[in-house]
């Protein structure tokens, strides 16, 4: 069994992996650091040099190369669940939780890095509510958990977590 966080950027997707790994005793990967690794460049050099279609198609293959991994918390990037290709891997051997979030909660954690291009335009809030109105509809649809991310601690949404996941 694997744990699959997906949510909005600045949901809290990799602090909760890492808490629930801890609390878990289970191995944590996220996919963005997989790909960096991989590419030894920043996502948004990435972007950048290649475009967001074939980023997708970089994201496929890391989730495709680390599916058989058992036992592990994998935090995934926001825009995964838009590439139809995800679906099946992220719904396979996997819980899938939801992290939720509300478009001012994710302007106040993203406003001051410079590691998200997406939102590195002219009026980031905007897109931030086109994006969170149009992924929404597909979390929401592939969650076993959802989670109210944005009002309470990691340790609380963390704790809520295992609980809804018990017995695993
Ligand atoms: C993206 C989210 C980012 C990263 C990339 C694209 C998105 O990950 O994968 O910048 O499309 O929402 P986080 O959700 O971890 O910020």
């Amino acid at each position: 069994m694997r744990i699959i966080l997906i949510g909005f950027m600045g949901s809290g997707k990799s602090s909760i992996a890492k808490l629930l790994g801890k609390q878990l005793g289970w191995k944590v990967l996220d996919t963005d650091e997989l790909i960096e690794e991989k590419y030894n460049c920043k996502i948004s050099e990435l972007f950048e040099s290649k475009g967001e279609s074939s980023f997708r198609e970089i994201e496929y293959d890391i989730l495709n190369g680390i599916k058989l991994i058992d036992q592990c918390i994998i935090s995934t990037g926001g825009g995964i669940i838009e590439f139809e290709k995800n679906i099946e891997l992220i719904k396979s051997n996997a819980k899938v939780v939801y992290l939720k979030t509300n478009p001012e909660k994710v302007f106040e954690f993203t406003k001051n890095d410079d590691h998200r291009p997406l939102l590195d335009v002219e009026n980031p809030m905007e897109t931030i509510r086109t994006k969170i109105k149009m992924r929404e509809p597909l979390y929401e649809s592939l969650a076993d958990i959802q989670i109210d991310a944005c009002d309470q601690s990691l340790e609380v949404s963390t704790a809520i977590i295992i609980d809804e996941l018990k017995p695993i």
